[in-house]
């Protein structure tokens, strides 16, 4: 057995209160994330402050979840890179309903967003693509998501397989594969999360009322929960 009882820090944020923050969530959103890349940036240990948990559920609603980048960032909400031979494109298509969080337990916050996924335009998705370093790029073509393979050999022999295919350095770059996608969560829900002392936690949450996006002050209810 791990004791696990030991870990007993008390968080310590300065913690948030609606009366101070926007009418609509984005704001908040984006300020966090900016916030929590600066300090990414000047202490390394914290180095993927983009890192999202993003859960759906399978065709019997069963919940699955598993850590992500979020790529993209506007006031339609975070969103997403992946392939659509994976386990969550298999259960987006089947139940397009999402929920993602960042943690970011050294700065006592958290933001979690609940709704549904919409995928992201090709256009969009080009433009990522086009910052991929190569080897992201081929690996994208040599990885078909979550499904078996033999062995970690069987990988990299695809990998040198595609690497030939389009080699490094070419003029005409890698292309796009077909099942390269994305996902943004179109939210309803956006609860920020502050820790405080013994528990007592801040917790400020964003109900839509409206079809506007997440800067839309007309769209958005703010309630506070109980920690
Ligand atoms: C820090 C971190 C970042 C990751 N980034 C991505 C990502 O941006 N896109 C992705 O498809 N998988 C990413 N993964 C891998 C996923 O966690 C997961 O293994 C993969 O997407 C397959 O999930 P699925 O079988 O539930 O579809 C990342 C994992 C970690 C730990």
């Amino acid at each position: 057995m791990t004791d696990l009882s030991h870990s007993r820090r008390d968080y310590d944020s300065e913690g948030i209160d609606s009366a101070t923050m926007p009418a609509a969530p984005w704001e908040q959103v984006s300020a966090w994330v900016t916030e929590a890349i600066a300090v990414a940036e000047s202490t390394p240990q914290h180095d993927e402050p983009t890192a999202v948990s993003v859960a759906t559920v399978d065709a019997e609603g069963a919940p699955n979840v598993r850590t992500v980048l979020a790529r993209f960032l506007d006031d339609r909400g975070p969103g997403f890179v992946s392939s659509r031979h994976s386990a969550k494109a298999a259960e987006l298509a089947t139940n397009p309903r999402i929920a993602l969080a960042y943690t970011w337990p050294h700065l006592f916050r958290a933001i979690r967003f609940r709704g549904v996924a919409e995928a992201i335009a090709s256009d969009e998705l080009q433009t990522y693509w086009a910052t991929r370093p190569y080897g992201s790029q081929i690996a994208a073509w040599a990885s078909r998501q979550s499904h078996p393979i033999e062995s970690r050999a069987a990988l990299e022999a695809e990998v040198a397989r595609w690497g030939a295919r389009f080699p490094e350095g070419s003029a005409e770059g890698v292309p796009m594969p077909e099942d390269f996608c994305g996902w943004r969560v179109s939210a309803d829900e956006v609860e920020f999360w502050a820790g405080r002392r013994s528990r007592l936690h801040d917790r400020i949450v964003y109900t839509r009322v409206g079809d506007g996006t997440l800067a839309d002050p007309e769209s958005w209810r703010v309630t506070r929960r109980q920690p």
